[in-house]
């Protein structure tokens, strides 16, 4: 029986250092090494830099799915947003700096667009920050804060970050 097992034992050891077991394994490793190396926080962040009114800016990594007006408020950017998202302010408006990334944006929506025509020194790339939602293809995004807002609906209130 013991002859049996060392014999098992043996063909085992065998197989696993035959040049073919070791050739698979090389070719394993070299096909790893050609995978692309992607990092973990490519794929779920995005960069953005927000600009304020003196021109200073801040780069921030902004999750995948969240609005720039929460990125803001969790890093401390001065980004009003008095009605915490409901479209029912213009606090939260910001200037898209480069045309290219507004153009990848979704369009505005009526609501939004009505909201955008109260905002203090509107201009064409403007949006609201609680609508521009980060995605992938806007990885780089520069936002200016305009230097006032106009808040209609509760002038003077500003929301905490939860
Ligand atoms: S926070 Fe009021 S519309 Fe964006």
């Amino acid at each position: 029986m013991s002859a049996y097992l060392f014999a098992t034992i043996n063909l085992i050891r065998y197989f696993l250092a035959s040049p073919t077991i070791l050739y698979y394994n090389r070719q394993c490793r070299w096909w790893e090494s050609r995978k692309p190396k992607v990092s973990r926080n490519f794929l779920n962040y995005i960069s953005v830099t927000f600009v304020d009114k003196d021109g200073e800016e801040k780069q921030i990594k902004v999750p995948i799915g969240m609005s720039m007006l929460e990125a803001a408020h969790q890093n401390d950017i001065e980004l009003e947003g008095a009605c915490e998202g409901s479209l029912a302010c213009s606090t939260c408006h910001v200037i898209v700096m480069d045309v290219e990334h507004y153009n990848k944006l979704e369009d505005p929506t009526d609501e939004e667009n009505d909201m955008l025509d109260l905002a203090f020194g509107l201009t064409e790339t403007s949006r609201l920050g609680c609508q521009v939602i980060a995605r992938p293809e806007l990885d780089g995004l520069r936002l200016a804060i305009p230097a006032a807002t106009r808040n209609f609906a509760v002038d003077g209130y500003k929301p905490k970050p939860h």
